[in-house]
């Protein structure tokens, strides 16, 4: 299995979004081997992309997730109001959360709980900013943030959290990272969860995201490691996204994943 996810971020209107998510659905129609393709889009499209995405294969994400259920919580959106609009997945602890918003490691452990304890899919996301990377601290610093995130948790199942690796250096800067560097941290990733959880690692999904575009989605696709692509930019424009899928989805066919 292969995940494609569209990160809209605090892009698109409502029709846009629609239109948008109606033109993702359409190009999954009629295939046979198709990866998990989840969009986020803005809080304010979800009610009206999960109504385009009803008869699709196409999964609704949110772009973050509150810790309590209701109450006086000005500005959240809790887990069961996701559920309620039809959210599969959400995305916690993205890296401009952390660094724009300064949301620390314990609320990024808090809404982990939150999503883990409804029926809402995790995507976690973790990642160096280029201070790490130029000093090599940079498997250390991820280390950090998931024993932070992960620590005080349950996971049962390796389908129960997705992992995103997305470096900050690499968000919306055009510069990907290298191949060989994804491995290397998905692989540092995987036993460390093996090591937080004390369970086998081996099935969990790690994600890369950061400047994935319809030159470079192949060949980090084709990586065993690499469980798929959390897309930013190239999401907003149908045929580049189009064309991720297609990678993807050759990549699928070749190895009967
Ligand atoms: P870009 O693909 O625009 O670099 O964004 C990546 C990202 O932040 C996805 O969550």
């Amino acid at each position: 299995m292969k995940y494609v996810f569209g990160n809209w971020k605090m892009n698109l209107g409502i029709r846009e979004s629609v239109a948008l998510a109606r033109g993702v659905a359409r190009s999954l129609r009629g295939k046979e081997s198709v990866p998990e393709v989840a969009v986020f889009p803005a809080f304010t499209a979800l009610s009206e992309v999960h109504k385009a995405l009803s008869r699709s294969r196409v999964q609704l994400g949110a772009q973050n997730i509150g810790v309590e259920k209701s109450g006086a919580y000005t500005g959240e959106v809790s887990s069961s109001m996701l559920e309620d609009v039809g959210c599969s997945y959400a995305l916690i602890g993205h890296s401009e959360r952390r660094w724009k918003f300064a949301e620390s490691d314990e609320l990024i452990a808090d809404r982990l709980k939150a999503c883990l304890a409804s029926k809402v899919t995790p995507v976690l996301c973790v990642g160096e900013s280029v201070a790490e990377r130029e000093d090599g601290s940079h498997e250390e610093f991820v280390t950090g943030q998931m024993k932070s995130a992960l620590s005080d948790i349950d996971v049962s199942n390796a389908s129960d959290l997705i992992v995103a690796y997305e470096p900050v250096w690499a968000i919306g800067t055009g510069e990907t990272a290298t191949v060989a560097q994804v491995v290397e941290m998905h692989t540092h990733i995987r036993s460390t969860l093996q090591s937080i959880l004390e369970m086998n690692a081996e099935e969990f999904s790690i994600l890369y995201g950061g400047s994935v575009n319809p030159e470079n989605a192949y060949e980090l696709l084709r990586e065993r490691e690499i469980g798929g692509v959390l897309v930013g930019g190239a999401s907003l424009k149908i045929h580049a996204f189009q064309d991720i899928l297609e990678a993807a989805t050759e990549v699928i066919t070749a190895q009967g994943a």
